[in-house]
């Protein structure tokens, strides 16, 4: 058992499990599509970390001196002073959330059609951003990442090696910057190691390449380093965040995870050269240079919640409980990747119901038998998520078939993680009579949202 919540309760949200008939008709009216169903059918809700967080009092209170000004609010400077002290970079632009944060961003960098992005690994929407800024998405993940077996503690690092030859080959001119993501969502919620950063951040220099990190869980990754990689042990989030930012030249941020709000964005840069162009398209699709799309009230409660996203017991609880659960589906012989992330237990859909192939995407199989049995909405991240290629329009390989359980944060207590882990047992005991799925219905675009299915006999 993890210690107890670090917080009490002041308010409640009531959630009700619907009856199983009722989950069944649910479920089938929405085409099999998690996306297409009422919260109200949903008991526990593990769809996402992003904006799916309890606020806490001194959140609440902060909004109330939330400056609605246009230009110069006192919300934004407040909220500037704290993302500097964090990270070191002064020159700070709010933005809406974390895509409103790459649609500014990555334009500006990359700047010619066809050059290269690289990163540790693109989480969806950063991919699309810079697909759709004409630049092309290369992930660099370790092999060790593809192994959910292994028992290696930084299985979101970037591989240097590849890293370097891939610069070699196709030139430093070609390459728009590098994008380190912490922790790295898509290859579990898998932390990068310090020394790997300070590594990423010596080749982008010595190539002259600017390193932007994708900043969405970077508290997790410091509470991460602290207790895994030797040295960082007394050193407390907050300093380990600051040594992290020196190694970069800016950052993307999505706040609704590790700024703890319900919505909102940062982007923040160590020189005015880049933050100047990037409040060139702010100001158009964002908001005024100022506020980029948030309410003053909103930029005060994310002052306070990245520092309280820092806190020492905050994460030991909240790393805390998704390992909670973890472990719970592992003692059980639950195949997950291994160690657990820092916002979500993957399930390994691959090991789990090995008779579904990917053509028949087992992990949204998985999502829709979890739902059934108990309720609980998790998201396929796999073959169904990563879709066709543009080009060609054939399935994308994917490297992994997941399932991903993304616990919100302050939300759920750990006898949620119970409900959810016998939920999954009782699916793990029925696993060959598991169904894959085929669809019925496939857009052209982002499928996963708004495809539906029906089951393969
Ligand atoms: N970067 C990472 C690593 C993310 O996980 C997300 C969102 C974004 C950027 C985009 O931020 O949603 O504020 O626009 N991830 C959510 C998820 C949606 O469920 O993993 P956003």
């Amino acid at each position: 058992m993890p210690r107890g919540e670090p917080f009490k309760i002041k308010m409640v949200e009531p959630i009700r499990l619907i009856p199983r008939e009722e989950r069944e008709a649910a479920i089938r009216r929405a085409g099999y599509n998690i996306f297409a169903l009422r919260s109200s059918e949903v008991y526990i809700d593990l769809l996402t970390d992003s904006g799916t967080g309890a606020m806490s009092q001194e959140q609440w209170a902060a909004m109330m001196r939330g400056d609605e000004a246009y230009a110069g609010a006192a919300s934004y400077f407040r909220l500037r002073e704290t993302v500097e002290a964090i990270t070191g970079y002064p020159y700070v632009l709010p933005t809406h959330q974390g895509r409103g944060a790459e649609r500014v961003v990555l334009p500006n960098l990359i700047t010619r059609p066809g050059m290269y992005v690289l990163s540790n690994m693109f989480f969806d929407t950063t991919r699309a951003h810079v697909q759709l800024a004409g630049g092309r998405p290369v992930d660099l993940v370790v092999p060790e990442a593809a192994d959910t077996e292994t028992e290696y503690p930084f299985k979101g690092n970037m591989d240097l090696n590849r890293l370097e030859a891939f610069i070699q080959e196709h030139g430093r001119e070609n390459i728009a910057c590098i994008v380190m993501t912490v922790t790295n969502n898509s290859a579990g919620g898998q932390p990068v190691s310090m020394a790997n950063i300070r590594a990423t951040g010596e080749i982008a220099r010595r190539y002259g390449i600017p390193l932007l990190f994708d900043a969405a869980r970077y508290a997790e990754n410091c509470w991460f380093i602290k207790q895994r990689e030797p040295g960082y042990a007394d050193k407390s989030p907050r300093e380990i965040a600051r040594e992290m930012f020196s190694y970069g030249d800016g950052m993307m941020m999505s706040a609704k995870k590790d700024g703890l709000v319900n919505i909102g964005g940062l982007v923040a840069f160590r020189d005015q050269e880049l933050y100047e162009k990037v409040g060139g398209l702010l100001v158009p699709y964002e908001g005024f240079l100022t506020y980029g799309g948030l309410a003053g009230r909103d930029m005060e409660a994310m002052a306070v919640g990245l520092m309280e996203a820092l806190d020492a017991d905050y994460l030991a609880h909240r790393v805390g409980q998704v390992e909670y659960l973890g472990r719970l589906l592992r003692d059980a012989g639950v195949p997950i990747q291994w160690p657990v992330g820092g916002h979500a237990v993957f399930v390994d859909a691959k090991k789990f119901l090995p008779h579904i192939p990917p053509e028949q995407f087992p992990g949204h199989a998985l999502t829709i038998e979890t739902y059934i049995e108990g309720g609980v909405r998790g998201v396929e991240v796999g073959s169904l998520m990563i879709g066709r290629d543009p080009e060609t329009g054939k399935q994308l390989p994917s490297p992994f078939e997941f399932m991903r359980l993304a616990i919100p944060r302050r939300v759920y207590t750990s006898r949620h993680m119970e409900d959810v882990a016998e939920t999954l047992i009782r699916v793990y005991q029925r696993r060959e009579k598991v169904r894959g799925v085929r669809f019925t219905y496939e857009p052209k675009v982002l499928r996963h949202f708004t495809a539906r299915f029906e089951f393969v006999d």
